[in-house]
């Protein structure tokens, strides 16, 4: 599939700007993929498409057999419950005004058939499942660290029961010890739901950490896949070898850079 958008105007003329070129790729369910590349190759452009924020301008996507629509249909809406997102800065993507357990609740409310009263209450136990509290329920989102909003944001993805999980940069705010938690905290969700999650991230050890796959790309295009093992003992172009060569890789367990 392809992707391109308007460009900005520039001397009367307005080019268009190919940010996804003839990508194709199938994410394994269960498992989680790594996508790395340089800032403007295509990842974030590539994430919105695969849960339907936005539609691909060539090719399809397609969830489990059918094609996502972005028409918000009943049945896309259905679809859609299915494909969650958490983005990088968690202060941006939770309305301040609004108390955390309002934001959970208001997915449910829209996804489900459920009482006010369950929705309470599966508010709250979503809470605990990310290491919050039930009466963080309510409270508003400055009330919280960094770590915690994402937290939040994680709560608010799992809690209409997905089955894949975009992660746009969802640590590379976070302190590495954050990080590191926030890690631990969504392999242990996989683990316990059965996710699958598409992994954004321009940092190369935070991917070497996560992912069980990884695409890498460069310019619109993947330019190289495989096995986490295998891109990072053995990449197969300059590109790979470079971006990991200017990686100063953390390892989040034992906090020694190598
Ligand atoms: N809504 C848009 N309108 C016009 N151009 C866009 C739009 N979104 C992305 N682009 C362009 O598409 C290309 C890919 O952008 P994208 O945000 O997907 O890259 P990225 O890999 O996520 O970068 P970063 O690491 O900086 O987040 C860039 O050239 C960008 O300027
Ligand atoms: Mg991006």
């Amino acid at each position: 599939m392809g992707k391109t958008y308007k460009g900005p105007w520039s001397k009367g003329r307005r080019r268009n700007v190919m940010a996804l070129d003839d990508v194709s790729l199938q994410v394994r369910e269960g498992r989680t993929l790594g996508v790395v590349g340089e800032s403007g190759s295509g990842k974030s452009t590539l994430g919105r498409l695969l849960i339907d924020l936005e539609s691909p301008t060539r090719g399809a996507v397609r969830f489990r057999g059918r094609e996502l629509s972005h028409r918000g249909r009943e049945e896309s809406l259905a679809m859609r419950k299915q494909l969650q997102i958490v983005f990088q800065d968690p202060y941006e993507s939770l309305n301040p005004r609004m108390k955390v357990g309002h934001a959970l609740t208001e997915a449910l409310a829209i996804h489900t058939k459920m009482t006010k009263g369950e929705r309470r209450a599966t508010a709250e136990e979503y809470l605990e499942r990310v290491g919050l509290s039930a009466d963080d329920f309510w409270k508003f989102p400055h009330q919280f660290s960094g770590g915690q909003r994402q937290r939040v944001c994680i709560a608010r993805a799992l809690i209409v029961e997905p089955a894949l999980v975009v992660c746009d940069e969802a640590v590379s705010a976070l302190d590495v010890s954050v990080q590191a938690s926030i890690l631990e905290l969504l392999r242990e969700l996989q683990r316990d739901l059965g996710l699958t999650y598409v992994f954004i991230s321009h940092d190369l050890g935070v991917i070497k950490n996560i992912a069980s796959d990884v695409v890498v790309m460069k310019s619109g295009q993947i330019v190289e896949r495989g096995e986490v093992g295998e891109i990072f003992e053995d990449p197969k172009t300059d590109y790979t070898r470079e971006l990991i060569a200017a990686a100063p890789i953390v390892d989040p367990h034992s906090k020694r850079f190598r």
